[in-house]
């Protein structure tokens, strides 16, 4: 350790992606202060960065990691209504989550528990339960590696889609050292995502809080979706796959249960690829200890020494048949390291 940087050599990363892969890095540095960003790139300027790897598929080592540790919160500005916040990239996603709501903040109730850090939020724009974090998010504070220089993007300049935006599309040139948020005092809740109302009405309650929306989404998360403390896992594998809306009909009449919902444009549709994978046989199907989750379709789970390769081999299976069979293409969701799609 100097000056905040932490250099380790040789170091496995099985406990620092949700998968388990056990791969071992040559280097992995981690900075408590993203002033020290430099010094650790001078070391290793293409290093990996590395939040809570929970969503990504560890074909083979990165030649170096990148941690962040910064996870302050501070308040940039408020009013009665509003207040804007900002977190260090460092933060457990969910920790932060439920100290705003701890502090009569809300906006980001829907969005508790997905694993990971505050930084790598705008990555993906994470969305959960009718909510995606974009429409909370209001800046993005990234070191460029490309130019060697400190940016600030507007939200509006961050090109936020479904499970998408400018970070994710040029993964080795942003390090996204802090995001600003814009949260209620005032809360308006989001209850139309199906399960919420039927989950606040099992645990009695009737007039919720955001909080309460929190705990309502908390306990039908660990319902729905394997624990990577139990078994290795990213979430969902692959993205919900969206479709021109002559597609989306012409599936429906021929599968009137196919699940279809809106995708934010008036041609397009999003299709579930948890059902799409699971009509075509593949839930709980294992192959050695690559498989996938037998509660939830489009969760690939290590059952314990899987490699990434094999986690990978599957699905690019699963994908070309559920292309075979309904003609549609799925697409992975986390970002694989040592392979491409
Ligand atoms: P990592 O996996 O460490 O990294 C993912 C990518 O982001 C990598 O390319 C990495 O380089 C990059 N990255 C990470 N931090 C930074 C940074 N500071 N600057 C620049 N790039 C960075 N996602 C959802 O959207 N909704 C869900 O409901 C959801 N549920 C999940 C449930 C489970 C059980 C699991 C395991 C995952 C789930 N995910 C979900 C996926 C995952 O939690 C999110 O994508 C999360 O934002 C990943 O955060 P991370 O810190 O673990 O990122
Ligand atoms: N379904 C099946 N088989 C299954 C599971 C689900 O047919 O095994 C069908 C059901 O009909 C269900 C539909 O798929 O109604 C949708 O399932 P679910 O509500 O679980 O949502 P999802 O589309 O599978 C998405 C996100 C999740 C997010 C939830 C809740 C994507 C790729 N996934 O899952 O995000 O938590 O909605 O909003 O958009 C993640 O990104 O890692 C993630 C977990």
């Amino acid at each position: 350790m100097s000056n905040g940087l932490q250099v380790t050599r040789a170091q496995s990363l099985r406990t620092h992606n949700t998968f388990g892969i056990d791969v071992t890095t040559p280097l992995a540095l981690r900075v408590d202060d993203p002033a020290q960003l430099p010094d650790a790139l001078a070391m290793a300027p293409n290093a990996l960065v590395l939040g809570g790897g929970s969503n990504l598929l560890l074909v083979a080592a990165p030649d170096a990691v990148l941690e962040l540790a910064n996870n302050d919160i501070s308040v940039i500005a408020e009013d009665d209504d509003h207040v804007d916040v900002r977190c260090g990239a460092g933060a457990v996603w969910h920790d932060f989550v439920m100290a705003t709501l701890q502090r009569g903040w809300s906006g980001l109730e829907n969005l508790a528990l997905i694993p990971g850090t505050v930084g790598a939020s705008p990555i993906q724009n994470i969305g959960a339960y009718g909510v995606e974090v974009m429409e909370r998010i209001t800046a993005v504070d990234a070191w460029d590696r490309h130019e060697a220089r400190w940016l600030r993007f507007a939200a509006a300049d961050c090109a936020f889609t479904y499970r998408d935006s400018r970070f994710k599309h040029e993964p080795d040139r942003y390090i996204v050292t802090s995001v600003e948020f814009h949260l209620d005092r005032k809360p308006s809740l989001r209850l139309d995502y199906a399960g919420i109302r039927d989950e606040l009405a099992t645990m009695s309650i009737i007039e919720p809080t955001a909080r309460d929306v929190a705990d309502a989404v908390i306990r039908i998360r660990r319902r729905k979706l394997p624990d990577p403390a139990v078994i290795g896992n990213a979430g969902s594998f692959f993205k919900n796959p969206i479709v021109a809306v002559d597609i989306a009909e012409a599936l429906r009449d021929a599968h009137p249960d196919l699940p279809v919902f809106p995708a934010g444009s008036p041609g397009r549709r999003k299709l579930s690829a948890a059902w799409l994978i699971d009509r075509s046989g593949w839930k709980g199907h294992r192959d050695g200890d690559a498989g996938v989750s037998a509660g939830h379709a489009l969760v690939l789970v290590n059952h314990g020494n899987a490699s990434g390769a094999q986690l990978l081999d599957l699905a690019r299976r699963i994908a070309t048949s559920v292309h075979e069979r309904f003609g549609v293409a799925i697409e992975p969701e986390p970002r694989i390291i040592g392979a491409t799609w």
